[in-house]
């Protein structure tokens, strides 16, 4: 298992390309499983999950090659319907290709996702949306059988605006027989370009980047060529870890993705200024206690929460960071401690009491985002981090250590 170390307290100055949105190409990777044909997708990031993924693809039958950052996927032949629990397990959005092998297929086995480190995470609304497209759902040893041998048009209205329910119902609702409603359907970016693949792929979608998308089935889709959108979540702890350390510049990033982000980190102090593909973030050494509450889109994102807590860590003073969406999602606070961050926790709301300095230590990655929380962290205090169990990082950050050696930190690999 491999390790992060860091020296931190070192400045960061220069120019970061912000890489292709994990949470984008997942679900336009499943997408490419309704047409047969070669579905071309650029600026996919070098991810452990782009990787899982990849795999999952090959498995079901899919040829895929995937060479500097271009991956080619042809579904003609497809020879499993399975998605295997040895697969699933590793990651959660291995459950989005239920939706495109039901709608082209007629038929699915898919296992449970299973908990993860924040929680149960329930797919219970995937299953009521495919239920409400006519599909019969039976779970059987851990495994999800969906089948239908005709989905036809449905209403669906999520409680909560969910990016994986909503991403895996259109990709069923686009191949069956009738109209679909999706309401309260989520709206973030990765979701609104997943509708536009869909749509140059020959679906009928209306609505799209609303909550109200309603979908026209049809009888056949065909392969397209895309580029997948910056990764807003990587953009956000750039610009974090920035906001203490650096004049940074990012580039490759879409700045009205993390309008509500730029904003508070200007109520934080930042000086931003921002183009219409790249955003700069100078540093502040006085940085002011902000409170967020996570939200769906356009709100603060959950994936930038710990990050938030990082840098409020270091700010004057007392700031509370509600979260709403993942409720126990907090296993890097008692890592953050570690570092010297004062932060207590009731229930799903943090107070974090800024502190002048954080100081190194040995610490734990516990999810993807949590990693990134103290990789900030450790490069704002003084001394030298270890951080273990670094493969988390690797799901969702492409090169995560060259792009702050780049920038100016001491930051390096080691095995464990
Ligand atoms: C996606 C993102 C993840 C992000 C999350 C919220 C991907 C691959 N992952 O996860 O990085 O943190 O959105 O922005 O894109 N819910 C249910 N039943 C369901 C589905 C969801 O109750 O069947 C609840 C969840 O427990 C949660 C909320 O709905 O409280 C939102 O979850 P959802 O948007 O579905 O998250 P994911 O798609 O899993």
């Amino acid at each position: 298992m491999d390790k992060l170390v860091i020296n931190g307290g070192k400045t960061l100055s220069g120019k970061v390309k912000i890489s292709g949105a994990k949470n984008a190409v997942l679900p336009i990777m499943a997408s490419s499983l309704l047409a047969e044909g070669i579905t071309t997708i650029k600026n996919v990031p070098n991810l452990r999950d782009t990787r899982t993924f990849i795999d999952l693809l090959s498995i079901l039958g899919a040829k895929c090659n995937y060479e500097n950052s271009i991956l080619s996927i042809d579904a003609s032949n497809i020879t499993s319907l399975e998605a295997p629990y040895d697969l699933v397990k590793t990651m959660r959005a291995s459950f989005y290709v239920m939706g495109p092998l039901l709608a082209r297929f007629g038929e699915t086995k898919v296992s449970l996702p299973g908990g993860c480190a924040w929680g149960p995470r329930p797919v219970d609304y995937h299953l009521k949306g495919f239920e409400s497209l006519g599909a019969k759902i039976d779970l059987n040893q851990g495994y999800i059988l969906a089948r239908s041998d005709h989905l036809t048009g449905g209403k669906i209205s999520f409680e909560i605006a969910s990016v994986g329910a909503t991403a895996n119902i259109l990709m069923a609702a686009v191949l069956a027989h009738g109209k679909t409603s999706i309401s309260n359907a989520a709206i973030e970016p990765h979701i609104v370009q997943l509708c536009e693949v869909l749509v140059k792929m020959g679906a009928d979608i209306d609505g799209i980047g609303t909550s109200e998308l309603i979908i026209s089935g049809v009888k056949k889709l065909s392969p397209v060529e895309i580029t997948v959108i910056p990764d807003m979540i990587e953009a956000g702890t750039f610009l974090m870890a920035g906001a203490t350390l650096g004049d940074i510049e990012l580039e490759n990033v879409d700045p009205n993705h993390l309008s509500i982000v730029l904003e508070k980190l200007y109520e934080a102090g930042c000086d931003i200024s921002t183009d219409s593909n790249s955003i700069s973030i100078k540093r502040n050494t006085a940085i002011n206690p902000v409170n967020i509450t996570t939200d769906v889109h356009p709100g603060f994102p959950t994936d930038l929460q710990a990050q938030w807590i990082a840098l409020m860590s270091v700010a004057n003073g007392k700031s509370v960071v509600t979260e709403s969406i993942y409720l126990d999602r907090f296993s890097h606070v008692p890592e953050l401690v570690r570092l010297g961050a004062n932060i207590s926790l009731e229930k799903n709301v943090a107070t974090i009491q800024g502190q002048d300095k954080l100081i190194g230590a040995q610490v734990m990655s516990t999810d993807i985002r949590a990693s990134a929380s103290l990789v900030i962290a450790a490069l704002i205090a003084d001394g030298r981090s270890d951080i273990s169990r670094i493969y988390h990082i690797d799901r969702g950050y492409e090169n995560i250590e060259e792009k702050f050696r780049f920038l100016g930190a001491d930051i390096y690999r080691e095995k464990e």
